[in-house]
């Protein structure tokens, strides 16, 4: 398993950026532990305001791992009052800042220290998303956000949860421009392809046949794909049907990320009917499993530290030199975006139509 520093990306080990840490409809009132960056949090939905609260995991008074108990009566007898939780092993309550806010068997003031790390969380679409920034800044840029999710025709996606994949991050980022596994992996017949980096921000333009994601009838499969920041992932896709396919993965330690997947489905109804639901989550089921050809691949390759790139491959050094800028200082980043902004193209390989670009979200 490499590591951040194996690849040369930055003084960061992870990346700065908004990231998934769960699917919504997970997140309750009985805490979660989740592991991301090497760290261990406690997951939970506030009884009061409905919001999820991501917290450091460890208790300050003692080191108890506040989301992993099922016996204490803590626990038991309901261990989130409103937005507030108690650790399972002597009852502090901490609220949603992170400060406790309750010690059952002390009345004088209570110490500053007793307090936990609590973190940005953002919810939107079906997600849950922690800004995560080893500066501990605030957001430079916002989690996208699409009105599909509220459009009756469309239909939401269930979100795939694809688990741990043993590779780092840097595999995964490597695809946005890696224009010839699409012929092998995906059975595409590439029309046009290009790369354009925007300072958060990376995309590709491809259109073409594709075996599975497209009728029979010589139609094309246009995506226009993006990612904001350095672990979501959206495109928009023409072909069998009008849809929105996400792709996100979050970092666990240092060379392992933890991978989702979803798809809207534009229907052909001002409201997508039940029959419309059925259609659209088989179209997710095709999505997943074209997605999971890469996954079988990263799954066992060896880590790609340097790229033996031939003038035909995509531009994969620009999409490296993009992700670098996340893993160092902001002072640092804008200078790394002024080497990489613009749009590439590939040798013998026709640049996107003005018409390619569907997405136009970034
Ligand atoms: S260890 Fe958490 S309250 Fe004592
Ligand atoms: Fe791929």
């Amino acid at each position: 398993m490499a590591t951040t520093k194996d690849y040369g990306l930055g003084e960061y080990t992870f990346p700065r950026g908004w990231f998934m840490v769960a699917d919504a409809t997970t997140v309750t009132a009985i805490p979660k532990a989740v592991r991301f960056f090497g760290t261990d949090f406690a997951l939970y939905r506030g009884k009061t305001s409905g919001k999820a609260i991501l917290l450091d995991a460890y208790c300050p008074h003692m080191g108890t791992h506040i989301a992993k108990n099922t016996t204490s009566y803590a626990v038991l007898d309901g261990q989130v009052e409103g937005d507030s939780i108690r650790c399972p092993y002597h009852a502090w309550r901490f609220g949603p800042d992170g400060k406790c806010d309750h010690i059952p068997y002390y009345d004088g003031p209570i110490p500053k220290a007793a307090s936990v790390r609590s973190w940005p969380v953002m919810e939107t679409m079906g997600c849950v998303y922690v800004w995560y920034d080893p500066e501990g800044g605030e957001p430079d840029y916002a989690v996208p956000s699409h009105p599909e999710w509220d459009d009756p025709q469309w239909v939401r996606w269930k979100i795939d949860d694809l688990g741990e994949l043993h590779a780092h991050p840097q595999e995964i980022i490597d695809n946005i421009t890696d224009l010839t596994h699409l012929g092998p992996i995906h059975g595409s017949t590439v029309e046009y392809f290009e790369n354009e980096f925007r300072g958060p921000q990376a995309i590709q333009r491809q259109g073409g046949g594709h075996r599975t994601l497209v009728s029979a009838d010589g139609s094309l499969l246009h995506t226009d794909t993006w990612y904001t920041g350095p672990g979501i992932l959206y495109s928009s896709v023409r072909g069998f049907y009008d849809a929105l396919m996400y792709i996100t993965h979050t970092p666990v330690e240092d060379g392992s990320v933890y991978v989702w997947h979803g798809l809207m489905v534009k229907s052909a109804h001002a409201v997508a009917t039940a029959e419309d639901v059925t259609n659209a989550r088989l179209f997710q089921e095709a999505s997943r499993l074209a997605f999971a050809q890469d996954f079988e691949v990263w799954s066992s390759k060896r880590p790609c530290l340097q790229v033996l790139q031939l003038p035909t491959d995509g531009p994969f050094h620009k999409a490296r030199a993009w992700y670098k800028q996340f893993f160092q200082p902001r002072s640092k980043a804008a200078e790394l975006c002024k080497q990489v902004d613009g749009v590439y193209t590939v040798k013998g390989m026709p640049a996107a139509p003005a018409s390619a670009k569907v997405g136009q979200r970034y």
